[in-house]
């Protein structure tokens, strides 16, 4: 049995027997879904299963997510974005892309998840949180003997010459948080010599965030910039990989969910909505292997999210960070200044 039909065939002893035809009778909610897949997949069978309405699934990296809704935006086919960074989502808000929607279930979720939906003009709300940091193979790096790296700094020693992959920020919000988060830390000036400095470093720009984790997982890279929720994932597959946040401090994303503006299945959209808040809901990240902190005061907490107070973070401007002009201006600066450098 593959992965998919062994989450189908679990969402169906979790949710007990239903007919077939209560499957279809609901109509359909297109879906543009940007956590990892197994989430996907889970949340596709459980919705569809117990409501009657039919998902079709589009899975993007929050980057080609805005791409895509951009690019429909004068026929959207789409009807709401679940998951993703919140910087893109903010954006999409910003840019009229998202349509302004208060969830009676919004006093519910913690206080990050509320700023992100009333800052936004309710036209996002927060679903998740997961900090930034690294991820290595504990087999690899001992193996080459190098130091496990502690900080941003660390990143910097040529030992890691080509051992380090980071995902593309134009593609990937992981990145952009990245990008982001060392601006905040450094000042634009010394954020952008250190990406320089680090390109030296780094094998490979992939598409997805997740790439780089899971290329570290299975031994192809050494080290990954990633969100360190996605590591016990990885490593309970029996992959050896641990994580570590960075001792100058890093920043964390706000996992967001939208309505799209000009959606042709509005109910369901909102159906999906309201169910994406549930604790129930929620607790399927963890039930994937994903394990960021739900926006939901009541979900449950699982024991490998990540502990929020171990961590040194720094204050992050989701408000600017997400603004459409910052976001651009930074993507096509790193473009230029970093990843058209020769290595
Ligand atoms: C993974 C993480 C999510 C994150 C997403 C961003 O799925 O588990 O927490 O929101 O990556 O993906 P991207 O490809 O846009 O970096």
């Amino acid at each position: 049995m593959n992965k998919s039909s062994l989450i189908s065939a679990l969402a169906l002893v979790l949710l007990g027997p239903v007919t077939a035809a209560r499957a279809q009778d609901g109509g359909q909610v297109n879906v543009i879904c940007s956590v990892q897949a197994e989430w996907c997949n889970m949340i596709q069978t459980v919705f569809a299963r117990s409501t009657g309405i039919k998902i079709n699934m589009s899975l993007k990296g929050s980057g080609e997510a805005l791409a895509q809704l951009i690019a429909e935006r004068a026929n959207p086919k789409t009807d709401i974005w679940f998951g993703g960074t919140g910087d893109p989502h903010l954006q999409a808000a910003e840019q009229g892309l998202s349509l302004d929607y208060k969830s009676a279930s919004l006093p519910q979720l913690q206080v990050w998840a509320q700023q992100q939906a009333s800052q936004s003009g309710y036209k996002t709300v927060g679903i998740y949180s997961g900090p930034l940091g690294f991820g290595y193979n504990t087999e690899l790096i001992a193996k080459k003997k190098m130091p496990i790296p502690k900080s941003w700094a660390d990143l910097l020693n040529p030992i890691y010459k080509g051992e380090i992959q980071v995902s593309n920020p134009a593609s990937s919000g992981t990145a952009y948080t990245m990008v982001a988060t060392l601006v905040q830390l450094m000042g634009e000036d010394k954020a952008f010599d250190y990406m320089k400095a680090l390109h030296k470093n780094i094998s490979q720009y992939t598409r997805s965030g997740t790439g780089p984790i899971k290329a570290v997982a299975r031994g192809e890279t050494t080290v990954s910039i990633s969100f360190v929720h996605d590591g016990p994932g990885e490593a309970m597959q029996g992959f050896p990989v641990a994580t570590i946040t960075p001792s100058e401090g890093t920043g964390a994303e706000i996992g967001s969910m939208s309505i799209i503006k000009g959606s042709r299945n509005l109910a369901n959209a909102k159906r999906f909505y309201e169910w994406a808040l549930t604790p129930a809901a929620q607790e399927m990240g963890a039930a994937a292997k994903q394990f960021q902190v739900p926006s939901n005061k009541a979900a449950k907490v699982d024991s490998r999210v990540p502990d929020f107070k171990k961590i040194n973070f720094i204050k992050y401007d989701y408000a600017k960070y997400g603004a459409s002009s910052e976001r651009k201006r930074l993507i096509a600066k790193w473009e230029k200044d970093v990843n058209s450098l020769p290595r």
